[in-house]
Formats: C-alpha cells, structure tokens, sequence
C-alpha cells in the first residue's frame, strides 16, 4: 500500500519525506487555503521535495477551464497529476487529459458507480471520501470494500486512493481490504508511529542503561 500524504503544510511533508515514508502528494484547495501564502510557490515546492505523484486540483468547474488550468499546473513538475471533481465536465478532461498522457485524480467520489465512471474515464486514481461518508452515518470503508471488488472483477487499472482518513484504524482497515494508497493527513501518520509501550520500553531500556553504568562508577 502507497503511502501519500494529505497536506500542502511543507513542514510535515519534509519530515515524513526525511523517514522515507511517503510516496506522494495529494493537496486541495482548502488544504492550499489552510496553509496561507502563494499557493503556486507552494505548488512548485511540493513537486520539487517528492519524488512520487503529487495530485494538484483545479478550480475551474467547465471543461475548457479545467484543461487549461490541467496544462498550467502540469507545468509545475514531471510528478503532477490533475485532480479533477466528479462531474460531466470533470470525466470529460479525465479523458483527454488522460489521452494526453497527463495522469487524472477522479476526487469528491461518494459511490460505487462514480468510481466506475472514473476507471471508464481512464483515470489513475480514484479518490473516495471515506471520512465524509462516515461524517453522515454512511459505511465510508464499505465503499473502499465496493469499489475493490468492482475493480477486481473487470480487471481495472485505476487505482484507490483512500481519502478524508480520519485515524489510524482507518489505516490498518484500508490495508486488510488492499487499497492501492491511502493519503493521510499529517496527524494521522504521527499517530500510527506512537505506541504507549514503546515509550515505557525506550524509558525502562534508559533507566537501567543508566543504573548499570552507575555501578560501574562506584
Ligand atoms: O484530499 C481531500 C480529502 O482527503 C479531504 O479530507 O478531511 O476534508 O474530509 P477531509
């Protein structure tokens, strides 16, 4: 399973960049809009720090804008992928951008049947919100379950990105069914490092390090 990280924050992206965990980007404006400041600066930034897919979403909501804002932000890195809303219009520039050879993020996918109208589309990845799903009462991971097996079935190479995580056992749940990537927002990754008992084994190891060299000093 791809890790990505889900964030514009180039704080946290270059230190979980620095422990070799991430293997991509995924950004939103909003996450843009969190973060303050040039937004195509920090665009530029991402895309230079990793190595791997970095998505970046256009505003434009009309086909022609969408392709032209596409071209723009390809511009910004050999690793851009377009990440584009399911809509008419967005399905429509998934497939020339696609045709292009310019990969798509199919984002803000709720069910089963518009993650299948991505994969048709030839998008590489398809981004359902899982977080939001559950926000509403609704079973978020029994849509990534859905869309694996749909996928499976007709041999689909679009890939699932598990997106809107909201905790770690979201992680390990994505994992079991076998989703292709799962994007996480900075808090989440720094919460499957920790364990409690790591922490009271390191502080026992440090104790009794320190004991045993007193007792060689008396
Ligand atoms: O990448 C966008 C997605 O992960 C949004 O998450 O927390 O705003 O539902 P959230």
């Amino acid at each position: 399973m791809k890790i990505f990280l889900d964030t514009a924050n180039l704080q946290s992206i270059r230190m979980y960049n620095d422990m070799g965990l991430l293997d991509g980007i995924t950004t939103n404006p909003s996450l843009l809009a969190k973060e303050g400041g040039d937004p195509q600066k920090a665009m530029e930034e991402i895309t230079r720090i990793i190595k791997g897919d970095v998505s970046l979403e256009v505003v434009a909501t009309d086909y022609e804008g969408m392709m032209d804002e596409g071209h723009r932000l390809k511009k910004y890195g050999q690793n851009v992928v377009i990440k584009v809303p399911i809509t008419a219009d967005g399905l429509k520039a998934c497939k020339s951008l696609t045709q292009e050879g310019i990969p798509v993020n199919v984002t803000l996918v709720f069910s089963p049947n518009q993650a299948v109208l991505a994969a048709k589309a030839g998008a590489k990845y398809v981004s359902p919100f899982i977080g939001r799903l559950d926000d509403i009462g609704q079973d978020g991971m029994g849509l990534i379950e859905e869309i694996k097996q749909i996928f499976a079935n007709y041999n689909f190479k679009t890939q699932i990105l598990v997106a809107s995580v909201r905790h770690p056992m979201h992680v390990v749940q994505a994992a079991k069914i076998g989703a292709d990537v799962v994007t996480l927002p900075p808090d989440v990754l720094g919460k499957m490092l920790k364990h409690p008992l790591t922490d009271i084994g390191l502080k026992n190891f440090l104790a009794d390090w320190e004991k045993l060299k007193q007792s060689n000093h008396s």
